[in-house]
């Protein structure tokens, strides 16, 4: 007998030892990875498949969006609108929350996804990615607002994101540990390839934009600067830096080998926040992060205890390995 655990058998698995998977959600992670399958095969078909390229429209966060953008969008809600297992979602790609049309039963959870992360990557045949979050629906009646949405990322049931690279890797957290699945594409399969995902509390490398550099902030900058300083500088060793551009991937290098990872707030930005949108994004990798062992703070607190304001909001992240994020929002706080 084969000791292959598909992703169905590891759900079952865990609905059984701790209870953390009722079955609403057990078939909304089912379905999510089906639709990041469908993603999979037209990011795969690339130019063969007339995927590539922009669409003539732009996001509520006024980006240009590509077609791919838009497909993963459109395959993600038609996947999860009608098993009964949503009430609503909320989208990167869209203005605001789509309710799950009435012809179709009502679910317990919210779905939130970037559909497509890494967009500027996606011509360039470079590693994309779609990351989702999911929270319960704390209201008992039937309709859906967006403040519903609005809860901290710590009341996530479940997150997760797949990369779209060499390989096709699902990875999921449902609040117990962190598990990677492959896609198997002969069988059509996801299958566990990694559990108890673990991060390094210690790292000797960095992702960050460095083109930024004049924009950041002070305690961003000390940071950078010791770890560029090498042996001779306060650190007493030498820091590697990677910048892949999709998050979803310098986020996955992290989870495999360790690293820190920042998009730290920026003064060309009006409010205090970075580019990155905290629901869809910041909130899902900060669970998955913590769930490794490692940290997500936007430098001075927890990603996790954040209360949104709005669907769209943005926020600073930094996160990683467990030391080295403790020392950039050291950092920060001691800057008042
Ligand atoms: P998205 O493609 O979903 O809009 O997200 C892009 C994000 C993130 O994936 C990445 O870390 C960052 O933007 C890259 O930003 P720069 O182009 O400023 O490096
Ligand atoms: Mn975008
Ligand atoms: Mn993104
Ligand atoms: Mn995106």
């Amino acid at each position: 007998m084969s000791s292959r655990i598909s992703l169905t058998q590891y759900l079952v698995e865990q609905q059984r030892q701790n209870n953390s998977i009722p079955p609403q959600l057990r078939l909304l992670i089912e379905v999510v990875a089906r639709a990041c399958k469908r993603i999979a095969i037209s990011v795969n078909k690339g130019a063969l498949g007339d995927v590539l390229g922009s669409a003539d429209s732009e996001n509520v966060q006024g980006e240009v969006q590509k077609k791919l953008d838009i497909i993963a969008n459109e395959v993600l809600i038609e996947a999860n609108e009608w098993g009964g297992h949503l009430a609503a979602m909320g989208s990167e790609e869209m203005d605001s929350i789509h309710l799950v049309p009435n012809r179709f039963p009502q679910g317990e959870y919210l779905l939130l996804f970037d559909p497509l992360d890494g967009s500027s990557n996606i011509d360039v045949n470079v590693s994309i990615g779609t990351i989702f979050s999911v929270l319960r629906k704390v209201n008992n009646h039937r309709g859906v607002s967006e403040e519903d949405f609005l809860q901290p990322g710590k009341q996530q049931a479940a997150a997760g994101y797949c990369i779209y690279g060499p390989q096709t890797t699902l990875v999921l957290t449902v609040g117990d540990g962190v598990a990677m699945f492959t896609l198997d594409r002969e069988m059509g399969s996801w299958v566990l390839t990694e559990d108890n995902v673990r991060i390094p509390a210690d790292t000797k490398e960095f992702a960050i934009n460095m083109s930024n550099l004049r924009h950041w902030a002070p305690p961003v900058k000390r940071y950078i600067d010791e770890c560029l300083a090498g042996t001779t500088g306060p650190r007493e060793k030498d820091f590697n830096m990677r910048w892949i551009a999709s998050m979803v991937a310098d986020v996955h290098r992290i989870l495999c080998r360790g690293g820190i990872f920042m998009y730290p707030w920026d003064a060309r930005e009006p409010q205090k926040a970075g580019k990155l949108r905290l629901m869809y994004e910041a909130n899902p990798m900060g669970f998955i992060v913590e769930q490794a062992g490692g940290l997500a703070t936007n430098g001075k607190q927890r990603i996790l205890d954040i209360t949104p304001t709005k669907l769209h909001e943005r926020v600073a992240v930094v996160l990683g390995s467990k030391n080295e994020v403790e020392r950039v929002t050291r950092y920060h706080l001691e800057q008042g």
